[in-house]
């Protein structure tokens, strides 16, 4: 197979081509003031696809993967996954864009230190490595600045499992020459990422793995179903224990990605600050966890259809609520900053507290830019509503902070412009074309 992106799909997401690079001098203008109306596509899942594309590392049979988000995260992994040896053949259709790779000839030595430094996720690498070849030299990986995000659970983890991993001069070398055994493992936190990794680990251990106090996030689900589908036996996906049969011999499989439940949120967030009406298509209700009921008490009416969440204000307006951060089912903690955004704009007062990362308030300087009365004190993001935001140039430090951003420049008098937008590509699929077919002022130049 070769990477041949067809012209549509060059069109959709340029950043597929093997030769592109980000171009930092673009910006986003945003002229706010309109409602929006229409329909909106919710894509494949950004923090799905990225362990669903490593885990086509486990097999030297074909993963096709549907519904795919272009992303720039994806764009990154997929050139990771093109050194070491994977081939992918890329389409689009009306349905969307697919991918399948094939992973028959890995060369696990060859990983993009630079590519591994953009993006936190290819950590997920270790484990379907170690699972594959017996070894994985990694360089420590970095993402978005939010936080101090360590990757000890997965390296226990790992070790549990029997793998030795040595760190020296900011490299992972990780080594299990007899193959991984499973094991009882209890994570201290239900990290989204070490599941992941651990599952992925645990399929071709010999054995059975139980993994406790694990991560419950549809994405988790949705991982499972998947490596299901390649013939592994995984039991509880979605509760708090998972256990995993290891050692049965993968076959390919087709996948559809779960839809994003953060754009999902995202997007009822932009209907109702805008005072608009938006179909959010394949969205659906019940992966917004806690998100659901916060949203309803801040006024932001969500209607289940047969195709989608009808998003639209509440007759009685937008409305101050409290928020604090949990793993799922509690609130998400990438839906807090795009909430935040809505906050400024509600009746009253809200208190938003961040409890899974230290530095994840690094929207609030800009959406004050904006007019916004926010005060941070500790975790805790205190929200006054005011009557209206104005346009400012402002900065987006990390894939959420862009999207309340775009949700604050949506709702601002004037004109909004945005730097920074590697990190709004990190993390949406096509979000100014969606967003400009429902009508908002929106263009990058
Ligand atoms: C994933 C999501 C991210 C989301 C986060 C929490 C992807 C690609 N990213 O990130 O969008 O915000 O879940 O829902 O899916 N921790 C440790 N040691 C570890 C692992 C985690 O201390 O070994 C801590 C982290 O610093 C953080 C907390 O645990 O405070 C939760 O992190 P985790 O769930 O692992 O987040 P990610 O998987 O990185």
């Amino acid at each position: 197979m070769t990477v041949l992106p067809s012209s549509s799909l060059q069109a959709a997401a340029p950043w597929l081509r093997a030769d592109w690079r980000p171009d930092s001098g673009q910006v986003l203008a945003v002229r706010g003031g309109r409602p929006l109306e229409g329909v909106y596509p919710i894509s494949g899942a950004k923090n799905a696809i990225l362990p669903l594309m490593i885990s086509a590392l486990l097999t030297p049979h074909l993963v096709t993967l549907r519904n795919v988000p272009a992303s720039l995260d994806v764009a990154v992994l997929s050139a990771l996954l093109r050194r070491l040896g994977t081939e992918m053949h890329w389409s689009m259709t009306a349905s969307g864009l697919s991918v399948t790779l094939s992973a028959d000839r890995l060369q696990p030595g060859s990983i993009d230190g630079e590519l591994v430094s953009r993006m936190r996720a290819s950590v997920l690498l270790l484990g379907a490595l170690l699972a594959r070849c017996g070894e994985a030299r990694l360089p420590m990986p970095g993402g978005d600045a939010i936080g101090l995000r360590g990757i000890d659970f997965h390296l226990a983890g790992l070790r549990a499992m029997g793998a030795e991993i040595e760190l020296a001069s900011g490299l992972i070398e990780a080594r299990a020459p007899q193959g991984l055994t499973g094991a009882e493992i209890l994570l201290p936190l239900p990290s989204v990422g070490a599941t992941e990794n651990l599952m992925l680990a645990a399929v071709a251990a010999s054995g059975t793995t139980v993994i406790r106090n694990a991560a419950r996030e549809p994405e988790i689900v949705d991982l499972a179903h998947c490596l299901g589908a390649m013939g592994a036996k995984i039991v509880g996906a979605g509760s708090h224990v998972l256990t995993i049969e290891g050692g049965a011999a993968l076959t390919g499989a087709v996948h559809d990605v779960v839809p994003d439940r953060i754009e999902l949120g995202t997007l009822a967030c932009v209907a109702a600050v805008t005072d608009g009406e938006i179909l959010l298509r394949h969205g659906r209700a019940a992966h917004l966890g806690a998100a659901l009921s916060a949203f309803q008490a801040a006024g932001v009416d969500l209607c289940e259809e047969a195709d989608g969440l009808r998003a639209r204000r509440a007759p009685g307006g937008l409305a101050g609520i409290d928020v604090v951060t949990q793993p799922y089912p509690g609130f998400a903690t990438d839906l807090q900053a795009p909430t935040m955004a809505l906050l400024t704009l509600a009746k009253g007062a809200s208190a938003i507290t961040e409890t899974l990362f230290e530095q994840r308030f690094l929207h609030v300087g800009e959406l004050r830019r904006m007019g916004a009365d926010i005060a941070v004190h500790g975790r805790t993001a205190r929200v006054r509503g005011v009557a209206g935001l104005h346009g400012a140039t402002v900065a987006c430090t990390d894939v959420r902070a862009a999207a309340a951003l775009v949700i604050a420049g949506l709702a601002a008098d004037g004109e909004t412009v945005l730097t920074g937008l590697d990190h709004l590509d990190r993390g949406y699929d096509r979000i100014v074309d969606k967003l400009a077919a429902c009508g908002a002022d929106i263009v990058r130049r």
